[in-house]
């Protein structure tokens, strides 16, 4: 009995629940809402399609496309194919639904079609948050989301009488600040439990971020480095060669800090700082970023005008869908601190922009001066400080920058890495971030996925200069030119609490 039962679990037909076992589908069913858009075709068909022809998905999985566009099942995929080349086999997977989102007989449609195959649901959620609450409700008042039946099975969503779970993936934006974050979780756990919740951050999904705990966590030299005794100062880097493409709608609305520092940058701080979690489980991780994010000191009045910088690539109001009187921002710049026992002291900048110089996700953690420096005379210009670079892309790796000397008879020190690059050392393909979130939420993993009272004191620690921002007309917005690394005043910014960014230090090393 014991056999056939642990052959049951490994196979997936039943899952350990409480005391008893319940039978669990072998069927998955992908839906996809807002399946006429780019990152249905760009980046979830994909990532799909990938997790099929590793193996990863059940033999019998259904995908069903729900939007507003009216297309045949064909036309569908034929827009698909546009951005990849997909297989017979997948393709006889896929169904395509048309409905309006405010539309209650469009979800039983589309209820009806995924009945079909009864199994398990994974609702993916690919629409403009403006429409966010009409697609939710109708989802739940047309039962597209299995209800778990009674207390009991809070913690696996598996609902009792079918053994089928139901969850969904909600992409960003999270609300647009503290309160609309904290109303729109309100809204959504009074539809669903929170355990159906899956908050993407499609970062956390990438490779060298998931190795930024492994880094810290499973090796034993770096932990006795990494506080305030020893390590300087920390630059996240997020910048981009693309400026707003097509999204000038969205981004005029949203800007630099709300589409990328309130979330992937911050996300990426609470990994590289965070205290190493009692285990590896998603919420001791997430308890952990948690506490990171509550302790980092809030701007007031006084500090969001010397602390923050903001700019603007010149001719961004001329993109379309931006507001000729605009003041949205396309670069930030903001230094600030951690105020708890390990990282007091120690000043965190964050850089993002769009129409820079290269694209470039990087975290450097900059370690302090030597005490007495011996070599101060044969290479009083090579004084760098020692680095160790998260790499998050391109050419993903992690770096550790040292100083040595140059072989041969001279005296002379030049600055050197010591390299982990994944490809060297692996040699394969890296999974696209939504290719692993992806498979996480069919596993029932929420690790790398965000929590409610983390998406809050994220926008609390944003909203604390932003704000300030949007009601002071006065407050700098300074241009720059497509291709820089931003504007020229971000050098003075920095260079007034005696740093620099971490471009300047490579120069350094020519
Ligand atoms: C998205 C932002 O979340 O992340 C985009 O909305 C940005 O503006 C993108 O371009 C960057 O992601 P990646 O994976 O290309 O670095």
């Amino acid at each position: 009995m014991l056999i056939l039962i642990v052959v049951l679990i490994e196979t997936g037909f039943f899952i350990p629940f409480g005391s008893r076992h319940i039978k669990t589908s072998n069927t998955l069913n992908i839906i996809i809402v807002g399946a006429s858009g780019d990152l249905t075709q760009r980046k979830i068909m994909p990532a799909i399609y990938d997790l099929y022809k590793d193996k990863l998905l059940p033999d019998d999985f259904h995908i069903v496309g729900f939007s507003r566009t009216q297309m045949t099942d064909d036309g569908f995929i034929k827009k698909l194919g546009a951005f990849k080349d997909y297989d017979q086999n997948f393709c006889s997977r896929i169904e395509y639904i048309s409905g309006e989102y405010s539309n209650l007989d469009s979800y039983k449609k589309l209820g009806e079609t995924i009945l079909k195959h009864d199994g398990n649901r994974l609702i993916y959620l690919a629409i403009p948050p403006d429409i966010l609450r009409d697609v939710t409700a109708n989802i739940s008042k047309a039962h597209i989301v299995t209800q778990c039946a009674c207390e009991e099975d809070k913690t696996n969503s598996y609902c009792v009488k079918t053994g089928n779970w139901s969850r969904l993936i909600f992409e960003k934006p999270f609300g647009t600040d503290t309160d609309s974050a904290v109303d729109l979780n309100y809204y959504l756990q009074a539809l669903f439990d929170e355990h159906q919740i899956y908050r993407i951050d499609h970062f956390l999904g990438k490779e060298t971020v998931q190795n930024i705990m492994i880094f810290r966590f499973a090796n034993s030299i770096f932990e006795p480095l990494w506080n305030n005794h020893y390590v300087d100062h920390i630059e996240i880097n997020i910048s981009e060669e693309v400026k707003i493409q097509s999204r000038g709608a969205y981004f005029d609305n949203a800007g630099i800090v709300r589409d990328v520092i309130q979330n992937h940058a911050l996300q990426l701080l609470s990994l590289l700082t965070m205290e190493p979690p009692i285990s590896f489980d998603a919420d001791a991780i997430r308890d952990e970023k948690v506490k990171l994010l509550k302790s980092l000191a809030l701007y007031d009045e006084n500090t969001y005008k010397d602390h923050t910088i903001r700019g603007v690539y010149h001719g961004y109001l001329q993109e379309t869908g931006v507001k000729q009187d605009s003041k949205t921002e396309t670069f930030a710049a903001i230094r600030f601190f951690i105020q708890n026992w390990r990282w007091a002291g120690v000043p965190v900048y964050i850089r993002a922009g769009k129409a820079l110089a290269s694209k470039t996700t990087q975290a450097h953690i900059y370690f302090k001066e030597l005490p007495h420096k011996l070599f101060k005379n044969i290479a009083p210009d090579r004084n760098l400080p020692n680095q160790i670079i998260f790499k998050f892309q391109p050419h993903e790796g992690i770096h550790l920058t040292c100083l040595s000397k140059i072989p041969g008879k001279n005296f002379e020190l030049v600055p050197v890495e010591m390299d982990f690059n994944y490809q060297m050392n692996f040699n394969s393909r890296l999974p696209d971030a939504y290719e692993r979130l992806l498979l996480d939420a069919i596993n029932n993993d929420l690790s790398l996925f965000i929590r409610h009272d983390e998406i809050k004191e994220a926008w609390r620690f944003v909203d604390s200069f932003l704000k300030r921002w949007e009601n002071n007309s006065q407050f700098p917005l300074y241009e720059y030119n497509p291709g820089q690394n931003g504007p020229e005043q971000m050098h003075t910014f920095i260079k007034r609490f005696g740093h620099l960014w971490n471009k300047e230090y490579c120069r350094l090393k020519i």
